[in-house]
């Protein structure tokens, strides 16, 4: 599907000027989403510190061009139209994890880029013995990724580590305590305000000293189970809807017969019911029309509404 740049050559010229790496003009969305699905973004960036954030969201905003942070692009559904905008990308320093020198007894505050992978954040953290984030270490997104939604697994959650946030804006960074913070399962509520105008640059977590070895048997036992429970092979967004209170979205698809369901190239994985896996070639459009029949399917059958995890753009 082909949609001209919206941006103009002066605009496209000044986004040249303010950013260190090349731009990506007109670049396919599906290169940079785990679900391998998604049309073009006019842009996509990759930003390196953050100056140059701050440069460029002062020139987004002067020139009213809609943005987007996208992390490693694992909860994310591109439709096939594309982005009308500049997708961003955290490189460079914002994916650095800062090992702590000053640490309490029993605690430790440590600071990360929110680019950063979780895989990479809690391998650090195993190595220096930071206890806290084990049950992230098979979770695929990126630090500012996790923020936003809340992300978890294994009864926890980012809300339970989370110390402090900086957010950047176009005036600036500002960084927020945890206890201005409101959380629920998978997600944040404050965020929804921020959206399309500040960027999760760094978050601050709460961990407490561990045993590295501990630590290490913990994380790769959570990643067996996870292994063990999705065996996904196809490309995916992960959990696709969220689990209804005290029920699992998967087990309801499961018992709706639901399991293999295709329409287009997209398919439920016959491993686990809440995953809406690509088979090949699945158009945004084949998994939206495989949402709908689930949630149809499963209302009809439990009673119950499913509400998408995966964020749409
Ligand atoms: N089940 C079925 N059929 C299925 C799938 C699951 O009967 O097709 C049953 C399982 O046997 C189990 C229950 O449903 O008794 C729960 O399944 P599972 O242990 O796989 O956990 P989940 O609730 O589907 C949640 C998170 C996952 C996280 C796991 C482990 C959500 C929406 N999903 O999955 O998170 O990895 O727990 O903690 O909260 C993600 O968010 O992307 C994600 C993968």
């Amino acid at each position: 599907m082909h949609r001209g740049n919206t941006m103009n050559s002066r605009q496209q010229e000044k986004l040249t000027g303010l950013l260190a790496r090349p731009v990506h003009w007109q670049c396919r969305l599906d290169r940079y989403t785990s679900f391998a699905i998604g049309g073009p973004a006019d842009a996509v960036v990759k930003v390196e510190s953050r100056l140059e954030l701050q440069a460029l969201l002062v020139f987004l905003l002067d020139e009213q061009i809609p943005w987007r942070v996208i992390g490693r692009g694992t909860n994310l559904l591109v439709r096939d139209e594309g982005f009308a905008g500049v997708v961003l990308l955290l490189d460079g320093e914002f994916k650095t994890v800062d090992r702590p020198s000053n640490q309490n007894v029993g605690s430790v505050i440590v600071r990360a880029g929110a680019g950063c992978s979780l895989r990479q954040l809690a391998y650090r953290c195993m190595e220096w013995g930071y206890s806290g984030v084990e049950f992230a270490c098979g979770i695929p997104g990126t630090l500012g990724g996790a923020m936003i939604m809340n992300a978890g697994a294994w009864g926890s959650d980012m809300s339970a580590i989370v110390a402090g946030v900086v957010l950047m804006t176009a005036d600036g960074e500002k960084r927020f305590d945890r206890r201005e913070l409101d959380f629920s399962y998978r997600c944040w509520h404050g965020f929804a305000a921020h959206l399309g105008c500040a960027v999760v640059a760094e978050v601050e977590l709460a961990l407490q000293n561990g045993d590295p070895d501990m630590i290490r048997q913990q994380c790769e036992a959570l990643q067996d189970r996870r292994k063990k429970m999705q065996r996904c092979t196809y490309p995916n967004a992960g959990s696709f809807f969220k689990n209804p209170a005290n029920d699992s979205a998967g087990r309801l698809i499961d018992a709706s017969g639901l399991k293999g369901l295709t329409i287009g190239g997209a398919m439920i994985s016959a491993h686990h019911g809440n995953f809406l896996v690509n088979k090949g070639g699945a158009t945004a459009e084949d998994v939206v029309r495989l949402m709908h029949v689930v949630r149809a399917k499963v209302k009809k059958d439990s009673g119950v509404d499913l509400e998408p995890e995966v964020h749409f753009i």
